[in-house]
């Protein structure tokens, strides 16, 4: 069944162009590649595609500093590639979202370039943040880079600009009327080059308020500016509810007219997601009202625990959430920005973790290489690309590991992936992980998520609410067992070591791994596995 509008519960496949499929040989993947692999996606099973970057960059920060929003880099290709690669995942039935990038330029657009020339006080430099120093020859303020480091950079005639990412990322100033026009130019070309939506990039960050004013610093900042010590993501991200960029109520402005400029595209259905990292958890809700965005990125599951009740939690308090704005939510287990969750939990884990989150309420992201249970990748320093790894001069590994190439076939890295060298090293331990390998056993994770995608199509889509069976707050006398029925599907999640009998008939529709066994209104669910079971 498709979910209507179709992104209310539709399976979002994300691709990071640069690692799923090099079609010239020059290490790098491309949007040629991206096409020729679409009839793979659609075997997949999911409804869109989500593509990283692929515009105009330097390539400092993954594409994320963006040249040129109006065009293709070289690397990628042209916009006749980006045309074609829409229509061919339109006629297999795939909608096709990209990125925006609207918090922030690379520092080779045309506009920072001109701000560089132009010079102080000049309309050039108020699309961005500029400043001079203190008085006291101090920074303009005290905010942190979340990459490391201070967030101002000096320019040859002494001021400052602001960049919350790398030094190469200068924050856009959307009081301009001329950053707010051009972005509307920007989705207007690509919704007329035919794409269905946008993955909306720092969505929380375009409005800051007060930029003269020193974060009061509760939490150690000054620590965060150093960076000759490694700084604690937790406390990084602990710092986000302090901090006087984030989440301003004026973003929300900017939304409401984005939303009317979508809607203008009538039965095309147009949506947005919002990447909004926010606190309280409540203030994600915020996006999502009637005129504003379409989703936004639920981040509890991409570092949450393997742990029943720790889920339960994020997963009910995300569905209540959701509840309250009359949507519903997305789920990601992982993404290019996040260790892969196999790596994280684990791969059995991943998968039973996969399989439960399919049949939740909302939509769901999954990030390519996931459905093969892909590691993070084995990166040698000296082949690290990520600024995060450069600002903090290593004492952060940064994002790489999980941007390693794709493995497609055969023996020997990199399987398929490119006739060059990749970019990133692939690893020779994942031959047993191609595609082409997969494909062939039917017990492999991408086998598991392609029978999962089309039983959740079939069953698992605009049914309704969800029922906690096994739960903490049900008084479950298992916690390894978390479980929930929606419509007349049960969903058993067994996160123990040992298999563990529930009281239930029906048929298996699926299990995750091992093989159920069931007698007398009884099911063994096997260790580590989730289960559907229809009634
Ligand atoms: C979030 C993106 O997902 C990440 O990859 C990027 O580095 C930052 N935003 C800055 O654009």
């Amino acid at each position: 069944m498709k979910s209507s509008p179709w992104w209310k519960e539709a399976t979002i496949y994300q691709i990071y162009p640069r690692s799923f499929f090099d079609s010239n040989g020059d290490g790098e993947g491309d949007l040629q590649g991206v096409t020729s692999k679409l009839e793979y996606v659609k075997l997949l099973g999911v409804d869109a595609i989500w593509l990283s970057p692929f515009y105009t960059s330097p390539n400092k920060d993954g594409g994320y500093d963006v040249a040129d929003p109006r065009d293709v880099d070289p690397r990628f290709g042209n916009l006749a590639d980006a045309k074609k690669m829409i229509d061919v995942a339109h006629s297999l039935d795939l909608r096709v979202l990209v990125d925006v990038v609207p918090n922030h330029f690379s520092d080779q657009h045309v506009w920072f370039q001109d701000a560089l020339k132009a010079g102080r006080g000049s309309a050039e430099r108020s699309r961005f943040h500029f400043y001079d120093a203190n008085p006291d020859g101090t920074l303009p303020n005290n905010w942190i880079s979340l990459f490391g480091g201070s967030s101002w950079t000096q320019v040859e005639d002494g001021q400052f600009y602001l960049h919350l990412f790398d030094s190469s990322q200068p924050d856009l100033n959307w009081e301009s009327p001329e950053v707010a026009a051009d972005f509307e130019t920007t989705l207007r070309f690509w919704l007329d080059l035919g794409v269905d939506g946008f993955r909306i990039d720092v969505a929380h960050g375009l409005v800051k308020e007060d930029v003269l004013k020193d974060h009061p610093d509760p939490q150690g900042l000054s620590d965060a500016l150093r960076l000759d010590m490694p700084m604690d993501p937790e406390k990084r991200y602990g710092l986000l509810p302090t901090v006087p960029f984030f989440d301003r109520q004026g973003v929300h402005e900017i939304y409401r007219k984005w939303r009317t400029l979508f809607d203008s595209y009538g039965d095309r259905d147009v949506m947005a997601v919002a990447e909004a990292w926010v606190h309280p958890p409540v203030n994600a809700t915020r996006y999502v009202r009637p005129d504003e965005l379409h989703q936004v990125f639920n981040f509890d599951l991409l570092d949450a625990p393997f742990i029943s009740s720790h889920l339960y939690d994020v997963m009910s308090r995300s569905i209540e959430l959701m509840k309250s704005v009359n949507t519903l939510p997305t789920w990601a287990l992982s993404n290019h920005d996040s260790p892969r969750v196999a790596s994280r939990v684990g791969e059995q884990q991943s998968r039973a973790l996969a399989l439960f989150v399919f049949g939740l309420p909302g939509s769901t992201y999954i990030y390519a290489g996931q459905e093969l249970g892909l590691l993070d990748g084995v990166i040698p320093d000296e082949s690290r690309q990520d600024p995060i790894y450069l600002r903090t001069q290593g004492l952060q590994k940064g994002r790489d590991g999980a941007r390693v190439p794709l493995p497609w076939n055969g023996d020997r890295a990199p399987f398929g992936f490119t006739s060059g060298t990749p970019w990133l090293p692939m690893q020779d331990g994942w031959k047993e992980l191609t595609v082409e390998k997969q494909l062939a056993e039917p017990k492999s994770s991408l086998n598991l998520y392609r029978n999962a995608l089309s039983l959740r199509a079939e069953h698992l889509v605009n049914i309704g609410d969800i029922e906690w069976i096994e739960s903490p707050l049900h008084g479950s006398k298992n916690p390894s067992l978390l479980a929930y029925r929606r419509g007349n599907v049960s969903v058993y999640m067994n996160l123990g070591e040992s298999s563990d009998e529930v009281e239930i008939t029906g048929k298996v529709l699926i299990v995750s791994a091992g093989t159920p066994d069931g007698r007398d209104g009884k099911i063994t669910i096997p260790a580590i596995s989730t289960l559907w079971v229809q009634h």
